[in-house]
């Protein structure tokens, strides 16, 4: 078989770029041999920010440029892998490869999820395909598993852990009982979490990824705008205890479900989640997705969610894919959209059980005040409970807990909205939702 040497234009040599660098050369034959000699890349220009910067990977220093247009245009470059990350530069860089026709392989979640619908109409356009198996939960091949093994399924659900730094907070305030503060500096220390970690703790991280997958699964493509996102800042020591008690795990999970009348629930916050639960095992920075077919059932796609081993091997998968594509024209492979009249199920309709914190004034009667909203609304109560400080059992201000039977977040949201104007209730109730998986 013919193999001349493909050239990859490498936009960004951090993390994930070294890494694919890394794994080009230790596993470059063993490619070549598994593609019977039809694959064969290098690295012939890469993009970074800081020419002078040290790096760890050594590359010549004529392939080296900070000018990402000399990198689309150079001749020497058949594919284009963006891995500089956020949305303004990465989106110029994929728009340009797109336009001159060279296939893009990305990891960048965030770049998709919101501007993803313009990159694909682009894709189309130019009948080139833009791969991201790297863009959702690193090394393992859900995105690979979505499009091609699940074609012959009508996705039920997908319902995730696919924020490992969020995952991993929330296990060591598990195990080791600290707080968030204490927990998330642990994870930024171990090199978890970014010097920045607003994205992975605020849920949009995961919720970027959940996009993703909703698209290829539903076929319609999803305004980031309506999707309901709330992240793991407000989780306390105290709802970890709870859950602890009543048999659940607190993870950041991401919900994807179709309903019967075909809209879909997109959603991404801490929830309870049965300790008995796959789910609920899935610890430390991994990643697991269960994916529910109506033909294949349940599976479960479990490993390492980032890194820059993990992430490498998902952006090769995708090169060897492209170089594949280039070799022998299979046509368009992005995302296509194929459902006009998709929508989203509005978050409002959504149902489960519930938890919800309350920071109130200890007087009497407050439990009978709270009771009497939810039960004007006919919101059941399966329990409430009012933990006490020992060391200051007279405490003025105390947290109270109540555990609420299943009903719309519509309904719970607007009595939680009326509850808070209660003189007693000192703040915003925090709510975590009680899944049933
Ligand atoms: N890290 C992970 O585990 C992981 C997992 C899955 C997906 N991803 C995604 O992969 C992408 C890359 O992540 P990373 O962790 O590898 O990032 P990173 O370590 O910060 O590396 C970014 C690289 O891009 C270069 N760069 C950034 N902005 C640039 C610009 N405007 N012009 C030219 N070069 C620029 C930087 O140059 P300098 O080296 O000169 O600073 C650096 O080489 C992101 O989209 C991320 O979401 C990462």
């Amino acid at each position: 078989m013919k193999c001349s040497t493909l050239g990859i234009g490498l936009a960004g040599v951090g993390t994930v770029g070294s890494g694919v660098i890394l794994a080009l050369r230790r596993n470059g034959d063993l490619i070549r041999d598994r593609t019977g000699g039809a694959v064969d890349m290098q690295v012939t220009k890469a993009l970074v920010r800081d020419l002078s910067k040290p790096r760890a990977v050594a590359l010549p220093q004529e392939v080296l440029t900070t000018d990402w247009k000399e990198l689309v245009a150079d001749p020497s470059v058949d594919i284009v892998v963006e891995l500089i990350g956020g949305t303004t530069d990465a989106f110029e860089i994929v728009a340009a490869a797109l336009k001159a026709g060279k296939p893009v392989v990305t990891g960048n979640k965030a770049l998709l999820a919101e501007r993803g619908v313009e990159l694909f109409a682009l894709s189309k356009e130019h009948d080139t395909p833009i791969h991201f198996e790297a863009a959702v939960a690193g090394g393992i091949p859900i995105i690979k598993t979505v499009q091609e093994s699940f074609i012959g399924n009508r996705i039920h659900s997908m319902s995730g852990i696919i924020n490992g730094t969020s995952n991993y907070i929330l296990e060591r305030m598990t195990t080791a009982g600290l707080d968030f503060e204490t927990a998330l500096g642990e994870a930024q220390q171990l090199g978890y979490a970014e010097a920045d970690p607003a994205l992975d703790v605020n849920g949009w991280d995961a919720a970027h990824k959940a996009i993703l997958l909703a698209t290829l699964a539903y076929g319609f493509p999803i305004d980031p705008a309506m999707v309901h996102v709330a992240g793991i800042e407000q989780v306390r020591p105290i709802d970890i205890d709870f859950a602890t008690r009543l048999g659940y795990v607190v993870k950041l999970l991401a919900v994807v479900r179709e309903h019967p009348n075909g809209a879909v629930e997109l959603r991404v916050q801490p929830s309870f989640i049965p300790k008995s639960h796959i789910l609920a095992s899935v610890n430390g920075v991994f990643n697991a997705v269960a994916v529910h077919g109506d033909a294949a059932g349940e599976s479960l796609f479990y490993g390492r969610g980032a890194g820059q081993d993990p992430t490498a091997s998902s952006v090769v998968a995708d090169l060897v894919e492209a170089a594949r594509s280039l070799r022998q024209a299979t046509g368009h492979r992005g995302f296509l959209p194929y459902r006009e009249s998709g929508q989203l199920l509005p978050i409002e309709n959504t149902e489960t059980a519930s938890y919800v914190r309350f920071d109130v004034t200890d007087r009497p009667g407050v439990v009978a005040e709270i009771a009497t909203e939810l039960a004007k609304e006919g919101i059941g109560i399966s329990g409430t409970h009012s933990p006490v400080n020992p060391e200051s059992p007279d405490a003025d201000f105390v947290d109270m807990v109540f555990l609420l039977h299943t009903c719309s977040f519509g309904k719970l949201q607007a009595t939680l909205d009326r509850i808070e104007q209660l003189d007693c209730v000192n703040s915003s109730p925090v709510v975590f939702r009680i899944e049933k998986l």
